[in-house]
């Protein structure tokens, strides 16, 4: 009897143990996607949060040490630097300034961003108000060169002076770089900090028990908009709400979703930028797919992922910000919701079935072909930024929406091929269905 009831014990324990290796990498995800959608107008905040105030994250991290230390070490914690308490955090070559600066280092009091290019925030007074203006150059760091910067060239061009004295940081950019500027107004932290993604917290610090804001508790979908709120292009809302024109906007156009605190429906406060399939405009591609950087949300939320239910916290640890350009995590990222043979796909049975290339090619990294490089960072920084609309895109269809060769993947790597050659070696794989053998969809 006791022998039998081990061999009972082990066949089960082996069936269990074949069941769960056979299933779906995605399997630990249903409960996130199939997760009932609140829709996209209810307002998720915490009651207890609605008359708090915002306290920075010294607060926070009395109690948070180890969330405090990753987000440090991040680019977020970043992108607004103090000159004046630690000069190092300057990356670009004073000496190389031109001549015809509007400004020196001795009149910038802050530093923006530093990865991919550094611009210098200069107090100003500005319509009559203690303000931030933007030196007329900006330093690449991609190049290694001073380039000319002109904000009013690329943000609302009818609704500011064309001079950078008179373009303030307040209404174009403060909302997305420092703490609680684009709920209030004030700027009371310079880095995007716990408050930007959690709401204020003074009710929280004094009472743990008090909630704040976590974007993972409810629907994935509006998960995505603590990111939304910054990584994605916008327009002034009251051109949608009041068919305001950027000439009534004189002096304010304001480029975030100004008022916004995390939980809100982010859809009452931000106005995407326009897109429609085929038509290219200042920041897309007619497929789509980023000129520019900073459109990571524009790109995502036409993506299956996305109305499947994955989320940017799936894939960017909130607060460590892992998977960047400059840390590549090579398939791992994307093979643990995916598996070869399995429902969400690759329908193949291995790598090399489904890439055509060797599998340790350059050829055989997801985001090679999935996230190509389609944007810059300025208009003369290399093409460096990566698509986030995960589709494949057809070297036929790259062509017939008139796009750029190198933006394709295929081309990318095989730039001694044509755009032809590459969709006949995709047919000649059987990797074509007949929707795309016909002619590339587009309209
Ligand atoms: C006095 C200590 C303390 C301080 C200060 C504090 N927290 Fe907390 N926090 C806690 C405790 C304890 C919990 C767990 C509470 C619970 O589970 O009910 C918590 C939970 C959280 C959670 C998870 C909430 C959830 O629903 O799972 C978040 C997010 C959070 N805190 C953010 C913050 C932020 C942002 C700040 C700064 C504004 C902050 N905390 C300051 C003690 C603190
Ligand atoms: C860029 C947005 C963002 C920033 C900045 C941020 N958080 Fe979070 N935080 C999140 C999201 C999203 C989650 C939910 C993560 C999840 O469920 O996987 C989270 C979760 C948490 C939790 C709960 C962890 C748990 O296991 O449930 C705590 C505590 C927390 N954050 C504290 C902080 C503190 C403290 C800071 C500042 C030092 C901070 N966060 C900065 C977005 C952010
Ligand atoms: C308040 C605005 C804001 C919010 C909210 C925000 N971000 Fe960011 N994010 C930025 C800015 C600005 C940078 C550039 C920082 C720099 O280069 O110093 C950035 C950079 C990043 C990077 C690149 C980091 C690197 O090392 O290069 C990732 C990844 C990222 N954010 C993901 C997220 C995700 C995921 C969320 C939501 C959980 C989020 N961000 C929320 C503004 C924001
Ligand atoms: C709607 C939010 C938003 C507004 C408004 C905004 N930014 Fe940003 N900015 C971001 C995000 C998010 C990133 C990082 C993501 C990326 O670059 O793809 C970023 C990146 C940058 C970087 C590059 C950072 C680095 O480390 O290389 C600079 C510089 C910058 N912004 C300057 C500005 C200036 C100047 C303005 C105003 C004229 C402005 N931004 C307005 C959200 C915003
Ligand atoms: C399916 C996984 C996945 C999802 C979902 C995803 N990302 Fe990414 N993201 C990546 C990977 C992978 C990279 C880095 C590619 C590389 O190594 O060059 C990246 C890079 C980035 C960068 C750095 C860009 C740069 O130019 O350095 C930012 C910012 C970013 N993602 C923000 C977001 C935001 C915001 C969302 C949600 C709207 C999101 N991501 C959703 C996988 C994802
Ligand atoms: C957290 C889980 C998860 C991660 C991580 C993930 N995916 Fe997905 N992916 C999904 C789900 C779910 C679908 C939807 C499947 C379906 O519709 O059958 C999907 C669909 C896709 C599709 C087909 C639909 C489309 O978007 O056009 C592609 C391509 C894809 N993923 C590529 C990637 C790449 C590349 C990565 C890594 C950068 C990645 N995925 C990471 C869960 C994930
Ligand atoms: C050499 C280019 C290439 C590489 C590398 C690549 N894919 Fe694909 N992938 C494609 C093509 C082509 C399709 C077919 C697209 C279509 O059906 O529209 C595809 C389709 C998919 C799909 C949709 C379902 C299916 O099987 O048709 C998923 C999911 C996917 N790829 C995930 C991945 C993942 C995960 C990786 C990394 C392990 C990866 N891909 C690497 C070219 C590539
Ligand atoms: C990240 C770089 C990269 C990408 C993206 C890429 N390839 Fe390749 N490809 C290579 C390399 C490297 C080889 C050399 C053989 C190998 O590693 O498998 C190769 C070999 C090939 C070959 C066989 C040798 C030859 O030159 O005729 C063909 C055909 C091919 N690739 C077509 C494509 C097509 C079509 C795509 C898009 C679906 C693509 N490649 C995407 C890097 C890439």
């Amino acid at each position: 009897m006791k022998k039998l009831l081990f061999w009972l014990t082990l066949v089960l324990l082996l069936i269990a143990a074949f069941i769960w290796g056979n299933m779906p990498k995605i399997a630990p995800y249903y409960k996130q996607l199939t997760k009932p959608r609140v829709g996209m107008n209810i307002d998720l905040q915490p009651k207890e949060q609605r008359s708090a105030h915002f306290v920075g994250s010294q607060k926070c991290k009395e109690c948070h040490k180890a969330k405090y230390h990753d987000w440090k070490a991040s680019m977020h914690s970043k992108m607004i630097q103090d000159i004046r308490k630690n000069s190092s955090v300057v990356v670009a070559d004073f000496s190389k300034l031109p001549k015809d600066a509007d400004f020196t280092l001795k009149d910038a009091v802050y530093t923006i961003g530093s990865k991919f290019k550094q611009r210098y925030m200069i107090p100003a007074k500005i319509n009559g108000k203690d303000d931030y203006r933007l030196g007329n150059y900006q330093w690449n760091t991609q190049t290694g060169k001073w380039q000319h910067f002109k904000p009013y060239k690329y943000w609302y061009h009818n609704s500011y002076p064309h001079d950078n004295k008179q373009f303030p940081t307040s209404t174009t950019c403060d909302g997305c770089h420092f703490t609680g500027y684009m709920a209030t107004g004030k700027r009371v932290e310079p880095a995007i900090a716990c408050e930007n993604c959690h709401g204020p917290g003074s009710e929280h610090v004094k009472d743990p028990d008090s909630p704040v804001f976590k974007a993972s508790m409810f629907d994935p979908i509006r998960t995505n908009e603590v990111c939304l709120q910054c990584h994605m292009r916008n327009r002034d809302k009251r051109i949608e709400t009041q068919g305001a024109t950027a000439k009534d906007l004189w002096m304010n156009a304001t480029d975030y979703p100004k008022g916004y605190e995390p939980g809100k429906p982010l859809i009452s406060y931000k106005l995407p930028a326009p897109f429609a399939l085929g038509q290219g405009t200042k920041e897309f591609w007619p497929n789509g797919a980023a000129k520019k950087n900073r459109t990571q949300g524009n790109e995502y939320i036409h993506d299956a992922m996305y109305k499947h239910g994955i989320t940017c916290i799936n894939c960017h640890d909130p607060h460590k910000l892992t998977n960047t350009a400059q840390k590549p995590q090579g398939n791992d990222a994307c093979m643990k919701c995916h598996s070869f043979g399995s429902v969400i796909g690759p329908h193949q049975d291995t790598l090399e079935q489904h890439t055509h290339h060797k599998a340790d090619s350059k050829g055989s990294l997801c985001i090679e072909c999935h996230m190509p490089k389609t944007g810059r960072h300025t208009g003369k920084s290399p093409l460096t930024v990566r698509s986030h609309r995960f589709a494949f895109t057809y070297p036929a269809e790259t062509k017939a929406f008139g796009m750029p060769p190198e933006t394709n993947a295929c081309f990318a790597c095989h730039k001694d091929k044509t755009l032809d050659s590459l969709q006949d070696d995709l047919k000649a794989w059987g990797q074509l269905e007949w929707e795309k053998l016909e002619t590339p969809h587009v309209k």
